[in-house]
């Protein structure tokens, strides 16, 4: 099992090679409502490009997480671990690290949106500090609510 020091965080390139990896990881990670699309994340990565990030292990890209800085926050539009790297700390060194980066801009919290029926992120949501603060109904295709999440960063 890597450690937490074999995680190498890095800014994603918008290449042919990272965007392979990148939709790789989303068609594995998440179901076909929810997976954005090539199109889908040349929208998200012209807003930040410096918040996008990928997590390498071993020379795999392991994970990214893409977000935007918006007037009064950091809006996190996706984080995902490929299921082959789950429960190594890779989502968390990723928070980490958007954490630092929205902080640089002088913003005191980051908010995301999760799938109300996504256990396992909202675990791993309210372990990484986040508090949920509300509901938005339909916010996914198929119909189903999010839960309305920020982490204060102080
Ligand atoms: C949610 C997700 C990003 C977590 O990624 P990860 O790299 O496995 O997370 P980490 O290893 O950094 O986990 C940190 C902590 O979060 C909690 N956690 C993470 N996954 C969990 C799970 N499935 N069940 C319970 N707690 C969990 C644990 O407390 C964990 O610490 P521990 O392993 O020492 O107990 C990953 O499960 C994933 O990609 N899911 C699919 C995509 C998704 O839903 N993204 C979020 C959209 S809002």
């Amino acid at each position: 099992m890597p450690d937490w020091d074999e995680i190498t965080i890095r800014p994603l390139r918008w290449d042919e090679t990272d965007l392979r990896q990148l939709l790789a990881i989303e068609q594995a990670a998440f179901n076909r409502f929810d997976a954005y699309d090539r199109q889908d994340f040349e929208r998200w990565y012209h807003y930040n490009p410096d918040l996008c990030l990928a997590a390498e292990i071993d020379g795999h890209m392991a994970g990214y997480v893409i977000t935007r800085i918006l007037p009064e926050q950091g809006d996190l539009a996706s984080l995902a671990t490929h299921p082959d790297y789950l429960r190594r700390g890779v989502g968390a060194a990723l928070l980490r690290a958007t954490v630092e980066g929205v902080r640089a801009y002088g913003k005191h919290q980051i908010t995301l949106e999760v799938r109300k029926t996504n256990l396992s992120a909202l675990a791993f949501w309210l372990n990484m500090g986040c508090v949920p603060f509300g509901v938005q109904p339909g916010f996914y295709t198929d119909g189903e609510a999010a839960i309305l999440m920020r982490k204060w960063i102080g």
